[in-house]
């Protein structure tokens, strides 16, 4: 059998999503298109304080409310189960005691038969708190530090003699502000019991982990619990984790013994589906004066809930960046009383690559080197701390093209020398190293009397073009058309799948589908392995290719039989065959599990005088293996890339420094770009497939996102000549 690599070029061809039809019709449907009969809804109340206990309740009022069918609260709520942890801690259950942690922390839920009266009802809820002073501020004394919270530190040679011994030094200190993850579809949960037997339909990324929490909380068996999301509504991170309105939602049908539906407002989703972590990160670098790095010392301070871990470092990726001998990297993390810090879009990676990209920026100021000369200089060839070759790299490839592609070469060095009209004009740049996350996954292939295809594993596609990629790639490794393949997910029926996160679910589920469409290959050569009619009779897997309905031999596709005429002769209604993937072994397969790389390369113009900041172009080009489809990685890129100029220009949750308070949480307040803020996009994919999964893939979803900062952050410097070290860049900081 003809591998994947040797079938196909590195970029696949940008076939139209599969599942756009049902998109544009309104047929897909999203958690809160579903319902059941005597459906109920469920409304929140929520903290207004963001520390303290609950020292009256008063249910009364809302008991009475019309319609009302039950008011929880964490007096008469069940003891709850705590979910696993899994690479992320679950929050604890909701409504075990009175303590208050954060503001927007779930009080109590409210059911009625309609979502108007659950909600009037939710308002009539009476609190009074016993308020603490919160903790609220990264500085504060009384705040819990943990060090190297991950065991993620890194420690290479020596950094700090390195840095007293070298010819240049630079030290300065970079903040990123929270930011929200703002997908479009409101989080929602529908949950309907039948006895111990729990189906729901929910917003969440992980099926199967949703499905093992909820087991764990309510105890009750795993096998009768059922997750059901077809369709997710963007997720960015938001639906990595169980959060507290997904029990409550189950927990409100059990109650009511109906089935219950919550759907989060907007403002809700501020407080209750977690947000990027802010951070302040010290960075010193030493370096030759030809500009060989000699040292980095990478300390990152990134802000954390009160309970809970959230997995996020920002300073390791400095020490894979660059080929440099001496590197100290330290992640800490403040408890504070804030809502949970969680995964967005490129989780650390994004705050720790403006610090060391902009630091590289400042740098090659001191020395007087063009920032593209600075990177290629230490240009990481090997794994710096692996030190085995990459299992791919086409960095260097990313920041040529991009270069060429973008007119590095017009850009003059001086800050504020290039000029049009009012406007100043700036060129920046950042090359991007992200992260290679690949989990455990199951699929099954499935060939029918009509030679369709169905390929299924319990994954979700949160938009990314998961249904698109896996159909093409079954269809390509089954060789059957594109209309003859299906591809089923968002069902815990299904066989277990990854998450949909830190972009590893294309590497884990494709190569899940790429086990499952070859046993399934194989099965049939089994079925043919005795049958003297079979021009197939006795091929091992190798010896044979697939194309056109048919396997055949290789090299000789006179020789073979369709996939119709096997089961037909052997009186089978169809085959089927499983098939699993797990991450290799970087010592065993001798190579350093890559992620994507990529270079960002930007114009933004400013003017002076009002303080306004354009982006006008960007040109990114990435090295993501094997791209299966041109056209959807194009959109993640394109998408990222407008989450950058959004974390870069625009985001920032404000929490209130006297009250914790969420002070902006909604869109008319808080900002995200839109169309106005969004140039020209250029997207260009180099490299090779990569070596570390049998597909050749790398994740795209969330490099997008990464290096947005420091490329913005380094063209407003080039620009204007101001460094700013803290996200977003607002207007009083550029006047
Ligand atoms: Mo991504 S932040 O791992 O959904």
């Amino acid at each position: 059998m003809t591998t994947v690599e040797q079938q196909a070029g590195l970029v696949g061809e940008g076939v139209d999503r599969v599942d756009g039809p049902l998109k544009v019709t309104g047929a897909a449907r999203y958690p809160n298109d579903f319902g059941f009969p005597e459906l109920a809804h469920a409304a929140l109340v929520r903290s207004t304080v963001s520390a303290g206990r609950i020292s009256r309740l008063d249910t009364s009022a809302a008991q009475a409310s019309p319609g009302v069918l039950a008011v929880i609260t964490h007096r008469n709520a069940p003891t709850l189960g705590h979910a696993p942890d899994t690479f992320l801690s679950a929050p604890p259950p909701p409504l075990q005691d009175d303590r208050i942690l954060h503001y927007g922390q779930d009080v109590a839920v409210v059911v009625a038969g309609t979502l108007e009266d659950a909600t009037a009802a939710a308002r009539r809820v009476e609190v009074d708190y016993e308020t603490a002073e919160p903790v609220l501020d990264l500085h504060d004394p009384r705040a819990e530090l943990l060090i190297d919270p991950y065991e993620s530190d890194v420690v290479r040679g020596a950094a700090e003699a390195a840095l007293a011994s070298a010819d240049v030094r630079f030290e300065a200190t970079y903040t990123t502000a929270g930011n929200a993850n703002s997908p479009l579809g409101l989080f929602t949960t529908v949950a309907a019991w039948d006895g111990d037997a729990l189906t729901v339909h929910d917003s969440t990324q992980w099926p199967g982990g949703l499905r093992t929490a909820l087991a764990r909380v309510f105890g009750v068996p795993e096998s009768g619990v059922r997750v059901l999301v077809p369709f997710v509504g963007g997720g960015f991170g938001a639906g990595l984790r169980v959060w507290p309105h997904v029990i409550l939602a189950a927990l409100a049908a059990r109650t009511v013994d109906r089935p219950v539906k919550l759907v989060l407002t907007r403002p809700e989703m501020f407080t209750g589906i977690g947000h990027r972590t802010a951070t302040e990160q010290h960075l010193k670098i030493g370096a030759t004066q030809d500009g060989r790095l000699v040292a980095i010392d990478h300390e990152s301070t990134t802000t954390l809930q009160m309970v809970g871990d959230n997995l996020e470092p920002c300073a390791s990726y400095s020490a894979t960046a660059y080929a440099c001998p001496n590197v100290s990297t330290r992640d800490r993390q403040v408890r504070l009383n804030i809502t949970w810090c969680n995964s967005m879009r490129g989780p650390g990676d994004a705050q720790g690559n403006f610090a060391l990209e902009s630091a590289m920026d400042e740098l090659s100021y001191e020395l007087g080197i063009d920032p593209l000369d600075l990177r290629l200089r230490n240009y990481a060839e090997i794994h710096p701390q692996l030190g085995l070759p990459w299992s791919s790299n086409a960095l260097r490839e990313c920041y040529e093209v991009g270069a060429e592609r973008f007119g590095w070469a017009r850009r003059r060095p001086e800050p504020g020398s290039m000029r049009e009209g009012d406007w100043l004009i700036g060129y920046g740049l950042a090359g991007v190293s992200f992260f290679w996350f690949q989990k455990p996954c199951q699929a099954t292939a499935t060939l029918r009397a009509d030679g369709t295809a169905l390929v299924r594993s319990a994954v979700t596609d949160i938009g990314t073009g998961t249904y698109t990629v896996m159909t093409q790639l079954s269809a390509e490794l089954l060789g059957l058309d594109l209309s003859q393949v299906t591809f089923e997910l968002g069902d815990t029926d299904l066989p277990p799948g990854v998450v949909a996160g830190g972009s590893g679910l294309t590497a884990g589920l494709g190569s899940a589908v790429h086990a499952a469409c070859r046993n399934l290959v194989r099965a049939f050569l089994d079925t043919v392995r005795d049958d003297p009619t079979s021009a197939l009779a006795g091929c091992a897997a190798d010896e044979v290719s697939v194309g056109r309905g048919r396997i055949h031999r290789t090299g000789s596709p006179e020789y073979g039989e369709s996939y119709t005429d096997i089961l037909a002769a052997h009186g089978l209604p169809e085959l089927s065959a499983r098939g699993a993937s797990a991450p290799n072994d970087p010592q065993e397969l001798g190579l350093a599990p890559a992620g994507p790389f990529g270079a960002r390369f930007v114009e933004v113009r400013v003017d002076p005088e009002l303080g306004l900041l354009r982006v006008a172009r960007v040109v990114s080009v990435i090295d993501a293996g094997r791209v299966l489809n041109e056209k959807t990685a194009t959109s993640q890129i394109i998408g990222g890339t407008v989450g950058g100029i959004g974390m870069a220009m625009f985001e920032d949750l404000i929490t209130d420094p006297g009250s914790g308070r969420i002070a902006n949480a909604t869109f008319g307040d808080y900002l995200i770009p839109v169309n106005a803020d969004v140039p020209d996009m250029q997207v260009v994919f180099v490299g090779r497939p990569d070596r570390f999964n049998p597909i050749g893939v790398k994740g795209v979803g969330e490099i997008g996102l990464v290096g947005m900062g420091a490329a913005i952050a380094n063209a407003v410097h080039h620009a204007t000549g101001r460094r700013i070290r803290s996200l977003p860049i607002t207007i009083d900081q550029l006047l």
